[in-house]
């Protein structure tokens, strides 16, 4: 029998996901949840307007999308007042990061982020064969000094930051940011992934000016707009940046659907004040049932609270299992000592119920596994 052969960076490659799906998970289980609330999607859904553009072009759907995203894009430039030139839409952020991997990393080239932050760059990175060099976390932020040390150490082709962070929701004013691309060295690209910049205080977004060749912004339609599973989302970068894409991207890789309802979304201003308004108010209902279980709630510029289980690791393990037991589905970091953490999304009131109504048992029967 005949083998492919996988190149040798693949066949090293170790067999596992960054992120196991809910859906993947409530098949295992056998049973769904009855609260989704741990991939950071908006339960409060996408605007009106953008269900009914996706709803129009679902016809449509025998037509490839357009391989230029020609109207999102222009709409995208007019919308960061920038040239359409410093605009690359694709399928997500993380396709994108994948994308971005594949023009920069080759074996052996060093990469700097902080660990424990978003793992599915780094298993792009990984998957190009990328060093990655992880600096610990500080104050449960992402440390721009330790990031930008590292980097004049080593040299990194790259140094990722997000800003608001995942799985903290911790963030820095944008002009942290916008000093930190004034000080990456000579010869390293900063990817600045702004997924929830939109929810975070005024003055997060930052200060930065698309033709800086230095660093590349990552956007996208899953979080504040409501449309994870669309699969949207684009960088603004230098236009030498931007058009390399060109030479490796899957042109047709958007569905005429996601392009209607991210044009559609991100014209609909009404209901992005809306949605702020809205995830405010569950990231105070998050916030008030931690603190009604004894639990510290940590400050969050995004749409989920990282909710603080007051022990180890282990013990914030547990917890979630336990919420799992209960069909309540959250995620928790995966590195300590933010690990002491469950991450819970936010989403619609009968989830916040949902969740009240399950998390002092899951407590109770943590502390029982977890004596001491
Ligand atoms: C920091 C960060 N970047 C990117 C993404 C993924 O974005 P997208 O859905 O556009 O791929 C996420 C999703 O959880 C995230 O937390």
């Amino acid at each position: 029998m005949t083998q492919p052969r996988y190149t040798p960076l693949v066949a090293a490659l170790p067999a596992n996901v960054p992120f196991v799906g809910p859906d993947t998970l409530e098949r295992r289980r056998g049973r769904p949840f009855t609260a989704r609330l741990g991939a950071n999607e908006n339960g409060f859904g996408p605007s009106p307007r953008a269900i009914a553009a996706m709803a129009a072009a679902a016809g449509e759907a025998w037509m490839y999308g357009d391989a230029e995203n020609h109207d999102l894009r222009h709409a995208l430039a007019a919308h960061h007042g920038c040239a359409p030139e410093n605009v690359i839409v694709g399928e997500g952020i993380d396709g994108l990061l994948g994308y971005l991997c594949r023009l920069l990393i080759e074996p052996g080239d060093s990469v700097v982020t902080s660990d424990g932050a978003y793992p599915t760059f780094n298993f792009h990175v990984t998957g190009f064969g990328g060093i990655l060099h992880k600096l610990p976390y500080k104050g449960d932020h992402e440390d721009p000094e330790a990031l930008l040390a590292k980097a004049a150490e080593i040299g990194p082709k790259l140094l990722y930051i997000s800003n608001p962070d995942n799985p903290m929701a911790s963030h820095h004013p944008g002009t942290v940011m916008a000093e930190m691309v004034s000080r990456v060295p000579s010869g390293t690209l900063m990817v600045l992934d702004e997924a929830y910049v939109e929810l975070a205080p005024e003055g997060t977004e930052a200060p930065i000016d698309a033709n800086d060749p230095r660093v590349i912004r990552m956007r996208t339609f899953s979080k504040a707009h409501g449309l994870a599973g669309a699969r949207v989302g684009y960088a603004l970068a230098h236009p030498e940046l931007i058009a390399a894409f060109d030479k490796i991207r899957n042109h047709f890789g958007m569905c005429r659907m996601s392009q209607a309802g991210a044009l559609a979304a991100l014209q609909d201003k009404t209901w992005l004040a809306y949605m702020r308004r809205l995830v405010e108010g569950s990231r105070n209902t998050i916030a008030q049932i931690a603190r009604d279980n004894g639990l510290e709630p940590l400050p969050s510029a995004a749409n989920f609270v990282a909710v603080d289980c007051g022990a180890d690791g282990a013990f914030a393990t547990a917890v979630l299992e336990e919420l799992a037991q209960a069909d309540v589905f959250v995620r928790k970091p995966g590195v300590a000592p933010q690990d002491r953490c469950i991450r819970i999304s936010c989403g619609p009131e009968p989830e916040m119920h949902a969740l009240a109504a399950a998390l002092p048992d899951a407590l109770a029967r943590a502390r029982d596994r977890t004596p001491g």
